[in-house]
């Protein structure tokens, strides 16, 4: 709780006087009367660590930092509610667990709010995210604004809440970077575990339930995101999730799978072969796709720029394109040309934190920013050969792509997913 309030107080010495406004996520409906799991909104999460629905923070930052107050508003306890729906804090226990100053029921948000921000200079708040928030926080504003000719003035500047709470998000706490390497080793086993049970006319949602069964046997509470489980020619679609086809001896499998733990994800990617043997030409992709990620996660370390690992395994997998026959010219002709693309279409890697494709900002002032330790992201080189006229057919429907979560220390990185099998002789002997 210690790290939350330390977070909260780090907000409020960034604003200058005004009010925060961060809502967490709401309930959302699957169908009728079923929800969707709940998930609570990560910027919220970050101030509070209540994992409640129906919750909102707003913090008056007074100039001079311990006139600042933190204020919860949430659920009622409700002895018929929690009968049904189970435990809720209520705002007498929530503030005394989640160390607040004060803490009332959200039923009192919209008298209250317009309260708090009278006379208040400037409101921080996430406009544009969630249109239902949006029209309430105008109409606290509006209510305010009618209240001029007692006086009375509403915030003259909306400020994004975000471009503070983003700069400090993209620096990750060691306990964060701990929770990220236990969802990092949690997902690395449900990897494992996909090599040693896949076989041939297998299908590949048998292999995605065994990655949830580690995933929740090891207390991850949900996948970050949809798995990718793509065999042969799916692996070509980047977003694949149907995860229906059944498995062919000697197609290969790729698997984009990790689980979200306390909050924070892990992203990992391997590429093997469904009958647990490359062919030749799966076995040079493989190392071609495998030596740029290595070049890439050498140019991970402090004072490298976000986009030296991309450039990094851009020059590694365009010379294996040459050396191929499937790009022509040089290495640096064909980066200019972005011939490439045909066979690399995205990115090296994002942030990866509380989001899967985490919060913060990749260039500053126009330039790429530079990396700095506590910083967290994967790196993620591919190559996808979809069937075409001037691409041999040996190499038709080979998709591959390898992804590590990296963590930036003082001296260069840290492998958070180092035990997910990598190699193809590390993946061969354990598919044995
Ligand atoms: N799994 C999402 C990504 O790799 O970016
Ligand atoms: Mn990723
Ligand atoms: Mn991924």
């Amino acid at each position: 709780m210690e790290s939350y309030r330390t977070r909260r107080q780090h907000l409020t010495s960034k604003m200058q006087s005004g009010v925060a406004i961060i809502p967490t996520a709401p309930e959302r409906i699957r169908n009728r009367d079923a929800h969707y799991p709940y998930r609570f909104d990560s910027y919220f999460y970050y101030l509070t660590g209540f994992r409640e629905p129906e919750a909102v923070f707003v913090t008056v930052a007074e100039t001079g930092q311990s006139e600042s107050k933190h204020i919860l508003f949430c659920r009622d306890k409700d002895e018929t509610r929690e009968i049904w729906d189970g435990f809720r804090y209520g705002p007498e226990v929530a503030k005394e667990t989640f160390c607040f100053d004060e803490a009332y029921s959200i039923s009192r948000l919209d008298e209250m709010i317009p309260e708090i921000l009278a006379n208040q200079p400037t409101l921080y708040y996430a406009l544009g995210q969630d249109a239902a928030w949006d029209i309430r926080v105008t109409g606290w504003i509006n209510q305010v604004k009618e209240a001029v000719r007692k006086g009375v003035s509403a915030p003259a500047k909306i400020y994004d809440s975000c471009s503070i709470l983003d700069e400090m998000r993209i620096i990750k706490s060691a306990e964060e970077i701990d929770v990220m390497k236990n969802a990092a080793v949690i997902s690395t086993e449900a990897h494992r575990r996909a090599m040693q049970l896949t076989r041939p006319d297998k299908h590949e949602y048998e292999i995605e339930a065994e990655l949830f069964c580690i995933f929740r046997q090891r207390g991850a509470q949900a996948p970050a995101y949809t798995p990718i489980v793509a065999g042969g020619a799916n692996a070509c679609i980047l977003h694949y999730i149907e995860n229906n086809a059944k498995l062919k001896d000697g197609d290969l499998l790729l698997i984009d799978a990790g689980c979200e733990l306390d909050g924070y994800a892990a992203d990992i990617t391997r590429t093997f072969p469904v009958n647990g043997k490359f062919s030749p030409v799966q076995k040079d992709v493989y190392e071609l796709v495998l030596s740029a990620q290595v070049a890439a996660i050498a140019a991970v370390r402090p004072g490298n720029t976000w986009d030296d690992p991309h450039q990094a395994a851009l020059k590694v997998l365009v010379q294996g394109l040459i050396d191929f026959g499937l790009c022509q010219g040089s290495v640096d002709a064909v980066i200019e040309s972005e011939d490439y693309k045909r066979f690399y279409m995205h990115r090296t890697g994002h942030w990866l934190g509380l989001d899967v494709h985490d919060a913060g900002d990749y260039k500053l002032n126009g330039s790429w920013r530079l990396l700095q330790p506590g910083m967290t992201l994967t790196v993620e080189p591919g190559c996808y050969i979809r069937p075409s006229e001037n691409v041999p057919p040996h190499f038709w429907n080979i998709g591959i792509r390898i992804e590590d979560d990296v963590a930036v220390t003082e001296t260069g990185h840290d492998i958070l997913t180092i035990t997910a099998p990598k190699s193809v002789a590390e993946i061969e002997e354990l598919m044995q």
